[in-house]
């Protein structure tokens, strides 16, 4: 069965059970800068969960177009996507449990036609917010699921928030099993082996989750799903990848028709990001050095590195793209119309990156100079590390290069670090989410460079004589106090902004260093408070441009910061003036 067989089948199965179909909503939020993509159906109908009469009635069934980027780096392997579409149908404050699974069961069981003994259930297990869902377990075990494939887990597994903060409440989650062995005595739907494989999610929404943690029972009870279309079509095919369906097989064909060396992890990460790229595009996203730009600039661009690494030329990109639109034009018309669209903005950010790319060689062979003048033949870890962050070199680039010129890398290193930046980006996607606020941490980051240009700029155009007094940052904006003693005129402040752009236009990398305090000093290190730092002290250098004592963090290259503008010049007290200024 196809993936839009499955759409069609779910759609009329519940408006045959008295649900409206109502239309996916844009993968890019409507007026809510809070999330960077939609990531699930519920999102667009929050308001109606929380009581709000929704046009179309209490019953609703739709296919949402979905985008999930915490494990991007994940993509590659045999089961993460970043896009998905998720089937969905609520009950706003309509039906509850037992309709609910009767209804999923029927699906599963009649329309999908999956022998009922493959199918095992998990129910939440309870705790002092919310009771053991022994009501959810009796309607399982009524429409026949025995209660040895019926399993009770905690909030881990079996409650369901978007976020922190929001409706909520436990769920019950339906799994297929493969039929392979289990790879424990204790293996169970929970375990991540493969034998079980999640299929759907009714979450039961009775629950309101406020900022300080504490839950109270919302004005109605609701029921969310969410079934992932391309997992469901994975399994009814009996394949063992979402790669090998036909949703993926003909641009996975092409990858290998056109390939020079075989790989299949970079097929699936071109494959999955070129469909997931394109899809964000058919809503209007665009490349950028921030929020959900930035994620489209990160796909497109590990794609690119991907087609690099199978030594596919990128002049291909557009036949890519014309094979993708063909195949699921059916699924989602809106491809064909923007085809074009397409092909302009992918190729465009292509060609950015390939000059980004062109620097990073011309870094790479300064370096390797330098490394053979200290007769060294090996490249360590940090300055792989570093053409990896900031040019998007991938190590196995760098490596070649290396062995070209009779050296190697020091890889252990690299991988000690690269392990280490995962973690703080993981850290930071999770902070994203939790906190529901698009640019939290990250624009601080972003904000604390550009603090360090503003500087070294004002230097420039108003005198040795500007110091730093003060600086404040939000994710909005930065305040930036400095020594000055007159007002700013229009043509200082013009060019102080233009200083800016151009230094990020240069993409310069911003280089984190350990170094006496003294040696700091002599260097001609900016600091505020010198007294106040150790013996070693921590620099960043932003290339000859600017080199201040700072803890961090930093951005790894100025070209990330986007556009940089000035809002206002002001007084801040006698001989300290302001400035207020912005990325945009
Ligand atoms: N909102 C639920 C999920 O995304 C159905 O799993």
């Amino acid at each position: 069965m196809k993936a839009i067989e499955i759409r069609n089948k779910y759609l009329n199965f519940f408006k045959k059970n008295g649900h409206e179909i109502i239309p996916s909503a844009p993968l890019i939020p409507e007026n809510d800068p809070s999330v960077l993509f939609t990531t699930a159906g519920m999102q667009p109908l929050v308001p109606y969960l929380l009581g709000e009469k929704h046009p179309n009635g209490t019953r609703l069934v739709d296919y949402q177009k979905c985008v999930r980027t915490n494990d991007i780096e994940e993509v590659g392997d045999n089961r993460h996507l970043t896009y998905f579409e998720m089937l969905g149908n609520w009950s706003l404050g309509d039906y509850f449990k037992e309709e609910s699974i009767k209804m999923s069961y029927e699906f599963l069981t009649k329309e999908l036609n999956i022998e009922p003994e493959k199918i095992s259930v998990t129910c939440f297990a309870g705790d002092e917010d919310c009771p053991r869902d022994e009501v959810t377990a009796k309607c399982w075990k009524e429409v026949g699921i025995p209660e040895e494939r019926i399993y009770f887990f905690g909030k881990d597994d079996n409650w369901w928030i978007a976020g922190e903060e929001g409706p909520c409440g436990p769920d019950t989650e339906m799994f297929y099993d493969t039929g392979k062995p289990k790879c424990s005595e204790e293996c169970n739907p929970s375990c991540d082996c493969g034998k079980y494989v999640e299929i759907w999610n009714n979450v039961f929404m009775e629950y309101f989750k406020d900022k300080s943690g504490k839950y109270t029972k919302l004005k109605q009870h609701n029921v969310d799903t969410g079934l992932g279309l391309e997992r469901m079509a994975m399994l009814l095919q009996g394949k063992e990848t979402p790669f090998e369906t036909e949703i993926f097989e003909p641009i996975m064909n092409k990858l290998v028709e056109i390939q020079k060396v075989d790989n299949i992890e970079s097929r699936r990460i071109i494959a999955e990001h070129l469909r997931s790229s394109m899809m964000i595009i058919c809503d209007g996203g665009k490349p950028s050095n921030i929020d959900r730009g930035y994620i489209l600039r990160r796909l497109i661009r590990r794609m690119i590195r991907h087609m690099n690494n199978l030594q596919i030329p990128l002049e291909e990109l557009s036949t890519l793209i014309d094979i993708n639109v063909e195949n699921l034009k059916e699924m989602y018309p809106i491809l064909e119309e923007k085809r074009e669209t397409l092909k302009t903005v992918i190729t465009e950010e292509k060609d950015k990156f390939v000059k980004t790319l062109t620097k990073g060689e011309k870094e790479f062979i300064k370096e390797i100079e330098e490394v053979k003048k200290q007769g060294k033949d090996i490249v360590d870890g940090k300055m792989v590390f570093r053409l990896y962050d900031t040019y998007g070199f991938p190590p196995e680039v760098t490596e070649e290069l290396a062995r070209e010129n009779g050296m190697q890398i020091d890889k252990k290193e690299f991988e000690r670090l690269f392990k280490e930046h995962q973690e703080k980006s993981r850290a930071g996607a999770e902070q994203k989410f939790k906190g529901g606020l698009a640019g939290t941490g990250e624009m601080e980051t972003k904000y604390h460079t550009a603090t360090h240009l503003l500087n070294a700029a004002l230097r420039q155009v108003l005198g040795e004589h500007v110091h730093q007094r003060g600086s404040n940052i939000t994710a909005e904006r930065m305040r930036f106090d400095f020594s000055h003693d007159n007002k700013m005129t229009e043509e200082e402040k013009q060019k102080t902004e233009a200083l800016v752009n151009e230094w990020i236009a240069e993409a310069i990398p911003v280089e984190h260093i350990e170094m006496k305090k003294e040696e700091a000093i002599k260097s001609g290190a900016e600091a505020m408070f010198i007294e106040k730092y150790g013996d070693i002290v921590s620099v960043y250098k932003i290339g000859d441009k600017s080199i201040e004592l700072c803890g961090g963090p930093h951005v790894s290259n100025t070209s990330e910061l986007g556009h940089f503008k000035i809002k206002k010049e002001e007084s801040s007290s006698s001989g300290v003036r302001r400035i207020k200024a912005i990325l945009e």
